[in-house]
């Protein structure tokens, strides 16, 4: 009963939310990622690659082929305060909002393939039958249901999660579960991060280290 009104709420807001797509230009994305804005912010390819591989020791996220439209949403965020990181957000802080459209379209353009670190079985099982099938006796929905089939995304509201780095997934549900991470205005993954506990952070960042984007997913 809760998992059918979970996919009834998410049908909706894909159809609210999930129509915006930003009208980037590639080529004059991948300049900025290159050469900086010219006003102070580093090359992005310094932290996340030409590629968009990122980097999982450094804490740097991959951003390739994640969506446009959700990629820009965050860009924003970090630039007008919403998002907060003392690493990242000075790099966003001049961009302008054709700047911050032309390298969310040249990101998603990237398929560069994950390369995870080792994990134990068990954790990675723990990982899948929470992502696949959620813990319904403790009310966490499956992540697929809003995150998607093989957690590759949905639209610009639900980002793939498959292959972003272990690092990078446990740092954003431990900064939802302190208060940290608060830009999303619908604050839908704020019940769901509470409910998760250490172990099973670990497990579900595992898991979803390890599987691959596929190419032309969004
Ligand atoms: C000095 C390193 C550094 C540079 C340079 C940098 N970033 Fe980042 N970026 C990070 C870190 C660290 C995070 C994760 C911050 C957090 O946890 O919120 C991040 C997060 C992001 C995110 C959020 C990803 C997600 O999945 O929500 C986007 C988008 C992004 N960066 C884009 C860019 C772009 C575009 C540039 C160049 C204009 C850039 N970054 C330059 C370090 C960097
Ligand atoms: C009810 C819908 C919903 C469910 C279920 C859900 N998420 Fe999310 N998740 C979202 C939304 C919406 C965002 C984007 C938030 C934003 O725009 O800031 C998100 C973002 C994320 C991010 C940040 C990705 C990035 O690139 O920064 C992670 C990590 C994440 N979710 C993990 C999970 C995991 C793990 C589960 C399952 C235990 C899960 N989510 C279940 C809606 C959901």
């Amino acid at each position: 009963m809760i998992k059918i009104q979970a996919g009834a709420g998410l049908a909706a807001l894909v159809l609210t939310l999930g129509v915006a797509r930003a009208e980037g230009d590639p080529a004059a994305g991948q300049q900025l990622v290159m050469q900086g804005d010219g006003k102070g912010g580093a090359p992005c390819l310094a932290c996340h690659g030409v590629d968009g591989a990122g980097n999982d020791a450094a804490g740097f996220p991959r951003l390739a082929g994640l969506d446009a439209g959700y990629l820009a949403r965050q860009l924003r965020d970090y630039r007008d305060g919403r998002r907060s990181d003392p690493v990242m957000a000075p790099n966003a802080a001049n961009l302008s909002d054709q700047q911050i459209d032309d390298v969310a379209a040249y990101y998603q353009g990237q398929s560069a393939q994950p390369t995870p670190a080792a994990a134990d079985e068990n954790l990675l099982a723990l990982g899948e039958k929470l992502v696949k099938q959620g813990d319904w006796d403790n009310y966490i929905a499956p992540c697929e249901t809003c995150h998607g089939p093989d957690s590759q995304g949905v639209g610009s509201t639900f980002p793939a999660l498959a292959g972003q780095h272990a690092g990078y997934l446990r740092k954003q549900l431990e900064a939802w579960q302190s208060g940290a991470r608060s830009n999303d205005e619908n604050q839908l993954m704020l019940a769901i991060a509470a409910r998760l506990n250490p172990k099973q952070i670990q497990a579900v960042a595992a898991y979803l280290s390890h599987q691959s984007m596929k190419e032309g997913a969004q």
